[in-house]
């Protein structure tokens, strides 16, 4: 990558990226219009603000500070950043707390459905001179029970060696680092990739001059994003992350957990590094 589209790729494209994604993700289909829950979540979150207010005793520059804030936040098409950063690990948090198998973690702005499907033992498409260390993931798709699912699906998707994604940063192809993949009869698979780098949120909008603003910092650690599925289980949706990396104890979206930690070895290749992670499906009830 050219300097000039590395200073392109942090500019608020991403973020507007992001927005026009949601978008047309049909997610907001899914909205329910129940007026009493909306009138207890809408209380509750303006009482909550009003409590701060009263608390803090936050002044009119303050206030006009956070109306110009917030309006930046739309202009920079930056809330799909702002929720999954700041909200979205507590949604996660009630959706799969009743599982037995795995829990997962925050889906985040820059997943894309529909990704080419390979059956596996696969290699990630990739640019020929794709940057970084070659890893090998590897697993198993099981149920609760123990009983290995064969017609699970594992879609992983994850930032380049400088940390961006294809179809939110320019001039990467389309579905760079982006696949989903046929597990074996044994509910197997194994994904040739390359290990992501840390990755750090946009800096020049409305988030990164929040964090600027409040001393905070914009990164987080490396992490792959997965979906596993399989019919008749429960849709996982992960990260997974690498140990002794600076950003997992302070990860600005709070989506590390210990059990999402990979082992990484040397390759048995010789070439790059290789982990095994297996996941376990709740069945639907
Ligand atoms: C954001 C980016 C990610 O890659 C992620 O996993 C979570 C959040 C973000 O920029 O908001
Ligand atoms: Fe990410």
């Amino acid at each position: 990558m050219t300097a000039e589209t590395t200073a392109d790729a942090t500019a608020a494209k991403s973020g507007n990226a992001a927005t026009d994604k949601f978008r047309s993700s049909g997610k907001t289909a899914a909205v329910a219009a129940d007026v009493a829950r909306v009138n207890l979540l809408a209380s509750k979150l303006i009482k909550a603000a009003n409590d701060i207010v009263l608390e803090e005793r936050v002044t009119y520059d303050e206030f006009n500070a956070l109306k110009a804030w917030l309006i930046k936040v739309g202009d920079d098409g930056e809330w799909p950043l702002f929720l999954d950063v700041w909200l979205e690990h507590s949604v996660e948090e009630v959706a799969t707390d009743h599982r037995e198998g795995n829990k997962g973690s925050i889906e985040g702005p820059y997943y894309v459905p529909e990704a080419p499907t390979q059956q596996s033992p696969a290699t990630i498409s990739m640019r020929e001179d794709e940057k970084g260390t070659k890893l090998l993931f590897q697993g198993q798709v099981r149920s609760t029970d123990g009983s290995p699912l064969k017609d699970a699906k594992v879609e992983l998707w994850h930032a380049d060696e400088e940390g961006f994604y294809s179809q939110f940063a320019p001039g990467i192809p389309e579905w760079n680092l982006r696949g989903s993949f046929l597990v074996d009869s044994e509910g197997n698979f194994q994904i040739n990739t390359m290990q992501p780098a840390p990755y750090q949120i946009p800096t020049d909008g409305a988030c990164g001059q929040l964090i600027a603003a409040a001393g905070w910092h914009a990164w987080r650690p490396a992490h792959l994003h997965l979906k596993v599925s399989a019919p008749g289980h429960e849709l996982l949706t992960a990260q997974l992350y690498f140990p002794g990396d600076v950003h997992n104890d302070d990860d600005i979206a709070t989506a590390v957990k210990p059990e999402l930690m990979l082992d990484i070895q040397p390759a048995g290749s010789g070439n790059g590094v290789q982990t095994t992670y297996d996941f376990v499906l709740d069945p639907v009830k």
